[in-house]
């Protein structure tokens, strides 16, 4: 939801711009733009589309200077469009903006503004940043930021240059993502700790309504009212190489990396004793959950959902879309805990929860593959998945790594509470170091769905259908094939489709079913019955590959290794991800990059 990065140092600063934004190009890929300071003149240059248009009308005409902003957009306020990229320029050209967020009052503002003959050029809310900094402008920069902040409401991280400070990048923190670093002789700012992988070692995370002065080799934080804060410098340790190697595109790389990301959140949650840092007496006491998340995300809550209500039946589970969630009335009182799941522990309707349940004084636990995230400084808990970097938009190796890890969770609180005994704890441990390797029997499927998909990719309308636990694969097999592949595909309770649905069934329209629960075989065989006399084709996903119904009534079968059923849905979901991959690749779709999505929503 829109990337913004800062440079400041000896090297082409328009170049590094372009490096980094091509990291952050996953958070918004409708425009992209840079300023550079050089010689007292801030230039701009801005363009619709991917980084590359950016890139090759640089290359043409290039902008020099050792000090520049750039950012990456995914729209909100105004289409996306040249002149509504970012960075804004000031009505006297003094300042530079690029603005991650929303700013809820910026008509207001821009009455204001107007009234005293500021002419806008954009339909954005951002470019009053601009305006309004140079407008509270009377001599001292920084003053005129924090003063112009002090204005705004809604959600920001700004970056901002200025004709006075020829060396120096102010970023600027509410509510959006934003990270500082330095080396001997250069400064950056950045939405997100992996684009900086490539140029820092470690970095300074801003939390709330701080801002910091970032020079060549010098960072000073600031409160919003101006006051010195001392931070600590948070080492960058990569988990994963976040280039593409060889591979495809990310998402393609990252689906081989779920057995190693599986084994390494196992070896974490374990060699750093995760569970043993909540607190005891607490986890004793809870007598609710809600469990909150947004897309891919909220899927796995729903299989943390499935698993509490089986291993810990006198707690009441409640799992809600994160967007939802802030609507209803849900209780929260000290007997409550509220999980929030989320990869990049920024997506702003999940965190707007976590903030509404910790206002609340209940206690908050997020499931999270960032550690620098704003989730996880601001929850009483956090339980790190430890998938390493995720860059395409559909996510994938994070959804295997936030079940194993809810997983785990479920298991450790159910020993504790004394609903499981320690040799089915035990038993469930074994089985979970069993993961990996099923993880990359499944990954085997590959060359079968690649075919699969060549055969299929033409359909206009897919129905994912599952039972139980197998719901939840089937929502998120179904979410992943939509996004990537533009094709209609809706997720249905198996038991639920003879309720109305059914009638869209009919030749051509293709059916997926997961089928990984011994006690449900025949009750899903009935559904697919169903299916299969009106006419669809039908693919099954099943470790149960010689059972003789499945066998005779599935157009295609993708056997998955056997697996514990209450772990069946980490390993389960690999094909699903396969054949949305394979699928999206057969149409030619932009894999990494879908149309009208961004990776981090860090918007409501
Ligand atoms: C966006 C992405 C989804 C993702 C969701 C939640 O909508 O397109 O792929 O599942 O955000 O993201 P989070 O970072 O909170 O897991």
């Amino acid at each position: 939801m829109c990337g913004i990065i800062g440079y400041t140092g000896d090297k082409k600063a328009s170049d590094i711009i372009i490096q980094g934004l091509k990291y952050l190009e996953y958070r918004g890929y409708d425009s992209s733009g840079v300023a550079v300071l050089n010689d007292g003149v801030i230039k701009v240059a801005k363009k619709e589309g991917r980084i590359v248009n950016l890139e090759r009308h640089l290359e043409e005409y290039p902008l020099e200077g050792h000090l520049a902003i750039g950012h990456t957009r995914w729209a909100t306020h105004g289409r996306p469009s040249d002149d509504n990229a970012h960075p804004f320029i000031s009505f006297h050209t003094r300042f530079a903006v690029v603005h991650n967020g929303i700013i809820e009052n910026y008509l207001e503002i821009k009455e204001e503004l107007m009234a005293e003959g500021v002419v806008f050029r954009s339909q954005t809310d951002s470019e009053v940043v601009a305006h309004l900094v140079e407008f509270m402008d009377k001599g001292d920069t920084k003053r005129a930021i924090l003063d112009a902040v002090a204005k705004l409401k809604g959600a920001f991280a700004l970056g901002i240059i200025c004709v006075d400070s020829p060396d120096v990048i102010y970023a600027v923190k509410k509510d959006n993502p934003l990270i500082v670093g330095v080396t001997d002789n250069e400064g950056f700012i950045c939405s997100d700790i992996n684009s900086l992988q490539k140029f820092l070692s470690e970095v300074i995370v801003l939390d709330n309504d701080q801002m910091a002065v970032v020079g060549r080799g010098k960072a000073e934080v600031f409160s919003f009212d101006g006051i010195p804060v001392k931070k600590e410098r948070i080492k960058l340790t990569a988990e994963e190489e976040n280039a593409l190697s060889d591979y495809e595109c990310f998402m393609d790389k990252e689906m081989s990396e779920i057995p190693s990301a599986l084994r390494r959140a196992i070896k974490f949650y374990r060699e750093e004793k995760c569970f043993s840092k909540i607190d005891k007496d607490y986890l004793k006491k809870i007598r609710r959950i809600n469990i909150v998340g947004c897309g891919t995300a909220l899927h796995a809550g729903l299989y943390g959902e499935k698993l509490l209500n089986k291993f810990i039946p006198d707690v009441d589970v409640h799992s809600e879309m994160a967007s939802e969630f802030r609507y209803d009335d849900v209780k929260v009182d000290e007997n409550t805990l509220t999980i929030t799941i989320s990869q990049s522990g920024e997506t702003a309707d999940t965190l707007t929860c976590q903030r509404m349940v910790n206002a609340r004084g209940g206690k908050t636990l997020t499931i999270c593959n960032v550690p620098t995230s704003s989730m996880v400084h601001y929850a009483d808990y956090a339980l790190m998945i430890c998938a390493g970097p995720e860059v395409a938009v559909a996510s994938t190796k994070a959804f295997n790594c936030q079940e194993l890890v809810f997983a785990m969770f479920v298991f450790d609180l159910a020993l504790l509470r004394g609903t499981i005994t320690p040799e089915t704890y035990a038993h469930f441990c074994a089985e979970i170091d069993a993961l990996p390797e099923k993880a990359e029997k499944a990954l085997a499927l590959r060359e079968k769905i690649s075919a699969y998909a060549a055969r299929n990719f033409r359909r206009k309308s897919v129905f994912y259908l599952g039972r139980g636990m197998d719901y939840c694969v089937a929502m998120e097999g179904s979410l992943k094939l939509k996004e990537i592949s533009y094709i209609h595909c809706e997720a249905y309770a198996a038991g639920e489709l003879k309720h109305g649905t059914l009638a869209l069934i009919e030749k051509d329209i293709m059916v997926v079913a997961l089928v990984t629960q011994k006690n449900l075989i025949d009750k899903m065989y009935s559904s697919l019955a169903e299916v299969k006399t009106r006419g669809a084709s039908l693919t099954v996903i099943t470790p149960f590959a010689d059972n003789p119904s499945l066998l005779d009534i599935a157009d295609y079968i993708m056997e998955i290794p056997v697996t514990e059923e209450v772990l069946s849905p980490i390993i389960s979901v690999i094909p699903t991800q396969l054949m949305s991959y394979y699928i999206a690749r057969a149409k030619g779709c932009d894999i990494d990059k879908p149309r009208n999505l961004a990776k981090s929503v860090t918007v409501e």
